[in-house]
């Protein structure tokens, strides 16, 4: 139907006012009758769509679908119109109001794709209202019928409240529901392009915003920090090209090997089902039958009784994506890569009586360090570095890569560092960023890829499935913290709680109405290795990963004298809670298979005669590995001496003021955190100098609460100290825990009260217990700062204690 009109023609106007079916003739009517602004912008949205959609006459993308030509998609071919109205959802998409703003976005624009600045609330000066925006007149009183009289249902002020009270909790996470966070920076050394072309890593210098969550495994959210559990290291990178979280643990190592036991293993280690005992432990039946039957579990266990199971703070363990990944580079070419995170702060751990008694002292006590750190500027600092090795290498290793069990060790392939992270930021809100992130293994980006580890193959899975449910819908990927900083346009649609006011009509691809958009990025975007797949379908694993105790004799042998003891004393008191007998056998009998003195020592403190040994599914010899010193927890000391390490200034009434206010002082400057404690809260009058206010009182800030003590001089402190048995059991305790004690003249006679010996049991004199005339006391406190730069002395160290 040829339009040849000479005077403004109406031909197909009535179709152009409709929303369905209409002339085939392509040409626009000149007019709809009325000319106005919404007719015009009807009109011009109508033509542009048809020009739009004309310029696509084929699915220009069919061809590259199949065969050889499927292996390197190409980017999707796409069609840019000059006029917004073209692709727009309504033609009066313009007309303006506080609440749609001017309607329009910039095109190619997604609005949420912005720092979390759009999502911060704030009520500085502002009158309380409901959730519609209505100012509450009263926020004390529900609406009564008559002074004395029932509440009325029309109170909707009092039923929105209530009602969004009802709903305020979620669902924990099904495993990791303890955690705390921050925000921070990835910050690239070098670029690495030549192997992969992830974003991050594309220029020395570049800086990645992040999230970062730490967490204990089995504890519920409300459970203590310190329990003896594997911490999560969970970091989300908010890359150029997408999120890529980095989900990891501050151990290498995993108990299981397939995804398939993944929630065995969970049930067994959680609170049984019948009595919900214990909290955030395993030290029960259930998980102990568990790994008694699951000698892959081995390796794990070593490290879980080891002290990185209780780390002294989140800032002071180190991190591993565990896994075997892959790199790849814009050539496509790929080798793999273990993920490390080292602290900074060097690898510090507590003692097992010490983690104990924090838990019933400050049970936040790993969230209150994290927030206070930051809060104070004491950053968190930890190194990445990758351990990359070939197919070829990997092929040559005693053990298989694809086995979460297994580590490589460092002497075999060495850590390259490749950036530092700085965690520089408090979240603003602990619900609406810690609690409402979702980390996935799943979330990767250009540049990284999974290996066939059949352990990550199934978390690929399960974060998001969880999430789903934990986090209400389909949509958490649009809540503030997930979002990712990177452009995302997709045709995913509605769903609970949609947050996006997504434009225009088309939600598919292929499309000609959006003009091909959004389209595929083609060999820019992210596409996975071309790994060749082999073999039969099969439920199995291949024979290295049979072995399972190598790697667990590897770390034995590579602990320090000290390491060990706790390694034992740990397995001690998790069996020693254990109530049948036979798991507490078959563990003996399975640590035959790494140590026979270390199963002989354990029988000997469980009372049980050494069992016959645990038959190995492998026949093969054990690998024989050569010690690893770099898993000892003392192979990194740290580089930032004794910045925010906690200091307690035992004073009381005659305590030598000045001598106090210059020690202090002297830790000050070094970053230490000194804090003067004593009996009570208030002014003490001292021997010289002002009087000192007592900081915090010995009862709410207890000796597991500080990483060393100084008792300095003054005859009447140590008087009205020596009659506190709370100040006799605090040096007690810091002596038993192995922490630095500095007493300063009359503070020795706090020491001898409380019973703490100056030499070791040995009879040499102890290092870290410093005492010293008031003359001397520049040398003692620079004898101190050592002491305490290297955290604990165990050298003093005895099994049971004597202190
Ligand atoms: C098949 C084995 C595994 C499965 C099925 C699994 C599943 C899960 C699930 C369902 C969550 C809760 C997620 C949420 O609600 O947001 C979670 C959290 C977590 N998982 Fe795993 N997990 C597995 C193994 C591992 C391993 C090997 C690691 C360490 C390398 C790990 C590290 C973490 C961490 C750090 C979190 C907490 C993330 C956060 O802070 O929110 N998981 N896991």
């Amino acid at each position: 139907m040829a339009s040849n009109k000479k005077t403004p023609s109406t031909d197909g106007a009535g179709s152009i006012l409709s929303s369905m079916s209409g002339p085939s003739d392509s040409n626009a009517p000149h007019s709809l009758g009325a000319d106005n602004d919404v007719t015009r912008a009807l009109l011009q949205k109508t033509a542009a769509s048809q020009q739009l959609a004309a310029a696509m006459a084929v699915n220009p993308k069919e061809d590259g679908q199949y065969g050889e030509a499927a292996r390197r998609p190409a980017e999707g071919v796409h069609v840019a119109t000059g006029e917004a109205l073209a692709t727009a959802s309504t033609a009066g998409e313009t007309t303006a109001s506080a609440k749609t703003g001017a309607g329009q976005p910039a095109l190619g624009e997604n609005a949420r794709n912005a720092s979390l600045d759009g999502a911060r609330s704030d009520d500085s000066g502002c009158v309380l209202t409901t959730n519609q925006g209505v100012p509450v007149g009263d926020n004390q009183n529900s609406l009564k019928a008559g002074l004395r009289g029932p509440t009325l249902m029309e109170d909707f002020i009092l039923r929105e409240k209530l009602t969004h009270f009802d709903h305020e909790r979620i669902p924990e996470r099904v495993v990791h529901a303890r955690g705390s966070a921050a925000h921070g920076y990835f910050e690239c050394y070098k670029e690495q392009s030549k192997l992969t072309r992830a974003a991050l890593f594309a220029k020395a210098g570049k800086r990645t915003p992040v999230f970062v969550r730490f967490s204990t495994v089995a504890g519920e959210r409300g459970s203590t920090d310190t329990a003896r559990d594997v911490r999560g290291f969970a970091v989300k990178f908010y890359t150029d090209e997408g999120n890529w979280d980095l989900v990891g643990n501050n151990i290498p190592v995993f108990f299981i090997q397939d995804a398939m036991k993944f929630p065995d293993l969970i049930h067994a280690v959680k609170p049984e089902p019948h009595n919900g005992m214990p909290q955030a432990a395993s030290a029960h039946d259930t998980f102990w039958d568990f790994a008694s039957l699951s000698p892959e579990i081995t390796h794990m266990l070593m490290w879980a009784m080891s002290d990185r199971a209780i780390p002294r703070s989140y800032r002071m363990m180190q991190g591993f994506g565990v896994h075997t990944f892959r790199l790849v580079n814009a050539k496509g070419q790929s080798v793999f890569c273990k993920f490390h995170w080292s602290p900074m702060a060097g690898t510090h751990s507590l003692v097992w009586d010490e983690a104990v008694k924090i838990s019933g002292a400050d049970s936040d006590f790993h969230r209150r360090d994290l927030w206070e750190a930051i809060e104070c500027g004491a950053y968190p600092e930890y190194e990445l570095a990758f351990q990359v090795f070939t197919e070829a290498q990997a092929e040559a290793f005693p053990f298989d890569v694809l086995d979460p069990t297994k580590l490589i060790p460092e002497e075999l392939v060495p850590l390259v560092p490749v950036g530092k992270m700085v965690l520089n930021r408090n979240p603003d809100n602990f619900f609406a960023e810690t609690e409402q992130v979702a980390f996935c293994t799943a979330h990767i980006v250009p540049g990284i890829d999974f290996s066939n580890d059949p352990l990550l193959q199934g978390r690929i899975h399960s974060y998001v499935d969880t999430q789903i449910t934990r986090l209400g819908g389909a949509n958490f990927h649009e809540i503030p913290i997930n979002a990712p900083l990177a452009p995302l346009h997709n045709n995913q649609r509605d769903g609970i709680h949609r947050q996006a006011i997504n434009r225009g009509r088309v939600a598919y691809e292929p499309n000609s109405l959006a003009g091909g958009c959004p389209f595929q990025a083609g060999a820019k975007g992210f596409n996975s290795f071309p790994a060749a797949a082999e073999g039969d379908n099969v439920r199995g694993k291949p024979e290295k990963f049979a072995e399972h105790y190598g790697q667990a004799r590897l770390f034995w042998i590579s602990q320090t004298p000290i390491e060990q003891d706790h390694i034992v004393r740990a397995f001690r008191f998790e069996l020693s809670k254990v109530q049948t007998v036979v798991i507490r056998q078959r563990i003996v009998a399975m640590l035959r298979n790494v140590d026979e003195t270390l199963a002989q020592d354990l029988a000997d403190a469980l009372g049980l005669a050494l069992p016959p040994v645990m038959p190995r599914a492998s026949l093969q010899p054990l690998p024989a590995y050569a010690p690893s010193p770099a898993l000892s927890l003392f192979f990194r000391p740290g580089k930032t001496g004794i910045h925010t390490l906690r200091v307690a200034i035992l004073v009381g009434p005659g305590s030598d003021g000045a001598q106090v206010r210059n020690i202090y002082a002297a830790l000050l400057s070094d970053g230490a955190v000194p804090r003067l404690v004593g009996s009570q809260l208030g002014r003490v009058d001292t021997s010289g100098g002002a009087p000192l206010d007592v900081e915090i009182s010995l009862e709410a800030g207890p000796s597991v609460l500080f990483d060393a003590v100084v008792v300095p001089d003054g005859q009447g402190a140590v008087q009205q100290l020596g009659d506190d048995a709370n100040a006799l059991d605090f040096l007690r305790l810091q002596y038993r825990h192995c922490k630095p004690l500095l007493a300063i003249g009359s503070g020795k006679g706090l020491l001898d009260k409380a019973g703490v010996p100056a030499a070791l049991p040995d009879g040499k004199p102890d290092p870290a217990v410093i005492v010293a005339p008031s003359s001397d006391v520049v040398k003692a406190v620079a004898a101190f700062k050592k002491a305490l730069a290297a955290h604990r002395a165990f050298v003093r160290e005895t099994d049971p204690p004597r202190v």
